[in-house]
């Protein structure tokens, strides 16, 4: 079994509003732990970064049924590899919240001025989600 990790980000739809990401929480939780799949969720109130980690085909299927939900649009694939080892093994879908983005963490990994994840490399996506975890309160 080859084990991945993809990363992709979205926009949240117009019509919901950021209180719904609660319900996708839970939703991600009940599956990703059926599927044991791991990961990180970012939002900023208009954009999601999310990291998905899990046999191939298993973040395969999640992506396509996330590429389906109308809660948010322009999915943008950022990375899609094989891995050794999980990077987020303790979190069916551990969740970061946008006050844990300081100005100082996100200009170490993007050129520019306010937080687009559609401009962030593959690698600088991974890495701030990385940094991301450190420090988020437990
Ligand atoms: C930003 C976002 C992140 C999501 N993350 C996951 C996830 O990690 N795993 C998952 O199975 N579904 C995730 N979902 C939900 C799926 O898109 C889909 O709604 C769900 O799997 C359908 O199952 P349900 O009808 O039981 O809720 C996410 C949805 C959104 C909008």
């Amino acid at each position: 079994m080859y084990l991945t990790r993809l990363i992709y980000a979205s926009t949240i739809s117009n019509d919901i509003s950021p209180s719904a990401v609660a319900d996708i929480l839970d939703s991600a939780n009940k599956h990703n732990k059926l599927n044991d799949v791991t990961g990180v969720l970012f939002f900023d109130d208009k954009y999601f970064l999310q990291c998905l980690e899990g046999s191939r085909y298993q973040t395969n299927e999640t992506y396509s049924r996330l590429l389906l939900d109308s809660r948010h649009s322009d999915l943008v694939l950022l990375e899609f590899k094989d891995i050794s080892v999980r990077s987020f093994p303790d979190w069916t879908m551990g969740f970061i919240p946008e006050s844990v983005l300081s100005k100082s963490i996100y200009l170490k990994f993007s050129p520019q001025k306010s937080f687009d994840p559609y401009n962030l490399s593959s690698e600088s996506a991974y890495k701030m989600l990385l940094e991301l975890k450190e420090v988020l309160p437990e």
